[in-house]
């Protein structure tokens, strides 16, 4: 969102309501990212608390992954089928209970229910946020808007630090986890008023709905968005969910799954979940190490606000090569300050510089823009269907990375996990700059066109 955008929404002069919209089905992102970040606190205390062994341990930080990964394969299914509004309620509904069983679990059990239950909901939200803002939003600042999701998962991860920050000195995790049911209620509450989405709404023969929220979401230009809308609607298959197979939406598929799996292993959680043990590791105490974390967080939101101001301007290609670029330098350097000997003064001081400018090219490019492109680059009657599939292989190399993660380091060591990182993030370089595609500016059904026309995506 540029700063005149800003100004207009302040003095009134763009459509508000399209931004209190979007905010609001954000929430979806603050809660994603509030219920991964909590844990890594909560779960200190919740070993006072229960006698666990390390499998135990391992299915409690992990479940909500693997909830996840479940969450986005029906979660897809279900924006297309049910909507992404009542989608949205749902997800609500769920974070609700699980956090709510979570903060009450009398034994290991309920708590790992609890666990699960809150995954699934986080796997819900991280289709249907950007899904739903993608769909509303004009295309001029689809980029703004829909990456607000994202800057309200980094804000969630940082306020999660904030509040296990606040009842560490009580141990009261039971509190830290409970927390999550707050924004859960503002969320169902707030979704029931706001509009559906024009598209699914026209896509299920609703047309009047659609113009409806049409012309309260846009300024002009309401009639040739419901005609291209029309006419991508009429070109579609009722087939539904096999043209998640056809050939010509594989490029599309292709480039939603390359950027799931790069996005994860090139190692952004990593940095999320291991920060203090990393920057321990380097030589620093207990308490500066928690601190530089804090620091971590707050660059991610801050970062993310400024690929929000760039990403309708500049393009989600050139962000995603500067920081997948970037990702790849500082990934080298944190390698080599792992294999030198001797962790002194300057070697620490360069390796926490290295990782607040890695995670500030993630910031910039593979956060937001991934979620961005794959609620851009899918046509309308399959679009929750492929954004669910391309989620649940963001969620299972997820996964994949936080459990490795500690094994790897301890086997072939921190620097060569660091250099492996920045192997994987060269690999996705190239993929980015060979086969992802420009969608700024662009109406949905325009992108949808050209995929059906097999014009070259990365063009
Ligand atoms: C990723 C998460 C990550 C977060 C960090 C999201 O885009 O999907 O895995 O923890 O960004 O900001």
């Amino acid at each position: 969102m540029s700063i005149a955008t800003i100004r207009n929404v302040i003095r009134g002069d763009g459509d508000r309501f399209v931004y209190v919209v979007s905010a609001m089905a954000a929430l979806n992102g603050l809660l994603f990212g509030f219920d991964t970040g909590i844990i890594s606190g909560a779960f200190l205390f919740i070993q006072d608390s229960f006698v666990m062994s390390p499998l135990i341990e391992g299915i409690i930080v992990s479940g909500a992954m693997a909830g996840a990964a479940a969450g986005a394969a029906v979660g897809g299914q279900l924006a297309d089928r049910l909507g992404r509004r009542r989608l949205i309620f749902i997800a609500a509904g769920v974070f609700f209970l699980g956090s709510f069983t979570m903060a009450v679990a009398p034994n290991i059990p309920v708590l790992i229910a609890g666990r699960l239950i809150d995954g699934v909901a986080i796997g819900f939200a991280s289709i249907v946020g950007p899904l739903y803002i993608s769909e509303i939003a004009p295309p001029k600042i689809r980029g703004a808007l829909t990456s607000l999701n994202q800057l309200m998962v980094t804000t969630g991860i940082l306020l999660s630090y904030f509040v296990n920050f606040a009842f560490a000195d009580a141990g009261a995790w039971r509190w830290m986890l409970g927390a999550g049911m707050v924004p859960a209620v503002v969320l169902a509450v707030g979704i029931l008023k706001m509009p559906e989405s024009p598209r699914w709404l026209f896509e299920h023969g609703r047309k009047d709905e659609a113009r409806a929220v049409l012309q309260r979401t846009r300024q002009s230009g309401v009639e040739t968005e419901l005609d291209e809308i029309s006419e991508t609607v009429e070109k579609q298959s009722d087939t539904g969910l096999s043209d998640l197979f056809a050939s010509w939406l594989r490029p599309a598929l292709v480039v939603g799954l390359g950027l799931a799996v790069f996005q994860q292993i090139t190692g952004i959680n990593a940095v999320i979940y291991y920060a203090p043990t990393i920057l321990e590791s380097t030589g620093f105490g207990g308490v500066t190490s928690i601190l530089a974390t804090v620091g971590i967080g707050t660059i991610n939101v801050v970062m993310t606000v400024v690929a929000i101001a760039l990403v309708d301007r500049v393009g989600r290609r050139r962000l995603l090569i500067v920081g997948v670029g970037g990702m790849v330098v500082t990934l080298a350097i944190l390698g080599t300050v792992f294999y030198l000997p001797g962790f002194g003064d300057v070697l620490g001081i360069v390796a926490t510089a290295s990782l607040m400018l890695f995670v500030s090219f993630f910031a910039i490019g593979l956060g937001p823009v991934f979620w961005l492109l794959i609620s851009e680059i899918y046509p309308l009657s399959v679009r929750g269907s492929a954004m669910g599939a391309v989620t649940v292989a963001n969620w299972g190399a997820n996964l994949l990375v936080s459990l490795t993660f500690p094994v790897l380091t301890a086997n072939i060591g921190t620097h060569w996990t660091f250099w492996l990182f920045g192997l994987c993030s060269l690999v996705g370089l190239a993929f980015v700059y060979r086969l992802v595609p420009e969608t700024k500016g662009r109406t949905l059904e325009a992108i949808e066109n050209d995929l059906r026309e097999n014009v070259s995506l990365a063009d």
